[in-house]
């Protein structure tokens, strides 16, 4: 399947609660200021948000998703060697002038409004990297009291329309907090967080656990980079300890909201890739590299020669 294809979408906007009226989530969080030491020695010094599919870096599919979505106010959590985002989402005056005199005006448009007018960017620094819990509590003086996206670049889903906006109806629907998961095989389970659902009750998270071994694991249901959370999240993250691998995880302190308020578990329409990994980011680029207007074409016929040689 291409990245685009075979991708249909229910929004199923039925059986909302009359009496329900859903605040507009306004504010995406991107946590990134991980190390990506999976993908040494490229995020050395680089950000590996700022790797590229075909033309465009993870971060900027990440920010043109949660733009659809509704978000208009995105707050970056930033640590060591991250300078390379900000920049991206800057004007860079003496680049446009450059293109505007060389009469270059496609790839002037591709520089210009990468943030649209009136969307505003915030930039916050997580002083260590503690885990992803601690820097989703970073972002609270940013966020203040409304429910909020959470997007890790690195998890690039294709989907249309995109996995937040998906999410953001399925929250229109019944509030609470919505947290994309995705079906993996049991014995990939120590790799994710791990929730158990309430099918009765609207796939209502009854369990979550980070990272179990299989045997332990009380579903294969793994939890991918994109949640819709409800402002108390930062309560529950002030008092949570370190967790798995000394960090603070964000799956405890979601373990801990749905003692007190639902968490819907979301199987998302799309294909996702795990960029964060070496295999799942050559693969996002053959998807999208076959699906680009520009390099398409050539590129499927470069694959048939490859293959073709190479017997397969
Ligand atoms: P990962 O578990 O993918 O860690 O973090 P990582 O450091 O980015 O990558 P590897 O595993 O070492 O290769 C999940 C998300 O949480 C963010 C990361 O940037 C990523 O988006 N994160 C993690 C933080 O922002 N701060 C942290 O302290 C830890």
């Amino acid at each position: 399947m291409t990245a685009q294809q075979g991708i249909r979408y229910d929004a199923r906007h039925v059986n909302r609660p009359e009496h329900y009226v859903a605040k507009q989530v306004r504010t995406a969080v991107f946590p990134v200021a991980g190390r990506g030491t999976r993908f040494l020695p490229a995020t050395k010094a680089s950000p590996k948000e700022m790797l590229p599919i075909v033309d465009k870096p993870l971060i900027q599919y990440a920010v043109e998703e949660a733009i659809e979505a509704g978000a208009n106010r995105l707050v970056f959590v930033t640590g060591a060697s991250k300078r390379a985002i900000e920049d991206h989402f800057d004007t860079d005056a003496e680049l446009e002038r450059a293109l505007t005199d060389s009469g270059k005006d496609d790839l002037l448009a591709s520089i210009r409004n990468i943030v649209p007018a009136g969307v505003t960017c915030v930039y916050i620094r997580q002083g260590e990297p503690l885990g992803l819990g601690h820097a989703v509590l970073c972002a609270q003086p940013a966020v203040g009291n409304e429910p909020f996206f959470v997007h890790l670049a690195d998890d690039l889903i294709a989907s249309e329309p995109g996995c937040l906006s998906q999410m953001a109806d399925e929250y229109e629907r019944h509030g609470g907090s919505v947290i994309a998961v995705e079906t993996v095989p049991p014995e990939n389970t120590s790799s994710y967080g791990i929730v158990a659902v309430d099918e009765a009750d609207g796939n209502r998270i009854t369990e979550i656990v980070e990272k179990p071994q299989p045997e332990d694991a009380p579903s294969n249901l793994a939890v991918v980079g994109r949640y819709l959370l409800a402002p108390e999240i930062f309560d529950k993250l002030e008092t949570t300890g370190r967790g798995a691998g000394g960090e603070i995880q964000l799956t405890d302190a979601i373990a801990d909201l749905l003692q007190d308020q639902p968490v819907y578990a979301y199987n998302f329409s799309g294909v996702r890739y795990d960029c964060g990994s070496k295999l799942g980011y050559l693969q996002a680029t053959v998807a999208y590299g076959l699906e680009h207007p520009e390099t398409g074409e050539g590129f499927w016929e470069h694959l048939r020669e490859v293959l073709s040689v190479s017997g397969r």
